[in-house]
């Protein structure tokens, strides 16, 4: 195989000294186009819009986010500055509600800023690339974790875009296939992932450009790969996990997942920690995102009068007692309706 697992091709981010540029993920893949910011509400304003998603990266780029908010206003020298950044916190923490990243990063830099007596600019800014780095890592080690349990297992199915793009770089679910692909050769397929079409515009050029063969489906044909036999495992990224195991994750994973337990195919979801929200019970309790209408409906529909509207979450809940496996860089919880992940909480437990 020609890619290697520890060759990042794809980014979604870069720091640049004082900035921050985003690779527009709107714009794939026509363009490889990226934008550079250096104010806290400009990333706010890329991760709603979706230049930038996937729950990790949201999580990094809200980090660096902090750290251009302390740049620019300790740099005014004024007695507020705290307060601008604690504003432009609340911004970035209204940016999108389903991933726990964004949350989890924002309390991260909040805690290093609370420590800061002196100058806080150089401290902010080398905790927001620890946490791009330290994720990187995470995902490489959940490659090889993952890759271990799919031992031989051929034929691979992910949802949405759980790769570089969607992390620091390397890829959760995207990542544990990267590493089996690089052991052996493995048939990837990918669904297209209505509305916003993640896997049509974003996991199947991933994967190319890493030099990985993989045929994408319409989501709507998931069962019929299903029933034919060809698929061993269907493995997926996720936005919040809760205690109990319960996924959330892009709309149509618990779909894939209902479909799995009915053919006997295996379903893995491969987080870090930092998407875990160990503060909540269950699935029940994660906001649910919903998005414009006009992520799919026909612009001739949008008029005043239509009597035509449409429902778009666009995450959904997947039981735990449906999931075969949660792969953290913390090891792998088996069968998470039996205990939940609370062991996770352990930072020793691998
Ligand atoms: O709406 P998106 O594109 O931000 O949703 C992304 C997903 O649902 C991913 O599967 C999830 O964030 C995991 S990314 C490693």
């Amino acid at each position: 195989m020609s890619s290697s697992p520890n060759k990042l091709n794809v980014h979604a981010l870069v720091w640049q000294e004082t900035q921050l540029s985003v690779l527009d993920q709107r714009q794939l893949p026509e363009q490889v186009h990226y934008d550079t910011f250096s104010t806290a509400p400009e990333v706010a304003e890329a991760i709603k819009s979706m230049r930038v998603r996937g729950a990790p990266a949201i999580g990094i780029a809200a980090a660096y986010a902090v750290a251009l908010s302390v740049q620019q206003h300790y740099a005014l020298d004024n007695t507020q500055w705290r307060q601008q950044v604690n504003a432009d916190i609340a911004i970035l923490a209204a940016a999108r509600p389903t991933a726990v990243n964004l949350f989890w990063a924002l309390s991260v830099m909040q805690d290093v800023l609370a420590c800061q007596s002196g100058s806080p600019v150089a401290a902010m800014i080398s905790k927001a690339v620890e946490i791009h780095q330290q994720d990187i890592a995470a995902n490489q080690q959940m490659g090889e974790i993952g890759a271990d349990i799919l031992a031989d297992a051929q034929s691979l199915l992910t949802h949405c875009n759980a790769g570089a793009l969607a992390t620091g770089g390397y890829g959760t679910a995207l990542g544990v296939i990267r590493s089996a692909v690089q052991r052996q050769a493995r048939t990837v397929f990918a669904g297209e992932t209505r509305p916003w079409l993640q896997g049509t515009r974003l996991t199947v050029w991933e994967l190319a450009e890493d030099n990985i063969p993989v045929t994408l489906i319409a989501d709507s044909a998931a069962a019929v790969l299903m029933h034919s036999g060809k698929i061993d495992w269907i493995i997926v990224g996720a936005d919040r996990i809760a205690a109990n195991g319960d996924v959330a994750n892009k709309i149509g994973t618990y779909s894939l997942a209902v479909l799995a337990k009915y053919h006997s195919v295996k379903m893995m979801v491969v987080a870090p920690v930092s998407t875990i929200d160990f503060t909540m019970d269950n699935g029940s309790q994660i906001e649910i995102e919903q998005r414009a209408a006009s992520e799919f409906l026909p612009d001739c529909y949008m008029h005043k009068d239509s009597l035509i509207g449409a429902w778009n979450p666009v995450f959904d809940v997947t039981p735990a007692e449906l999931i075969s496996v949660i792969v953290t860089e913390r090891g792998a919880v088996f069968n998470p309706f039996e205990q939940g992940v609370k062991e996770l909480q352990n930072e020793n437990r691998i």
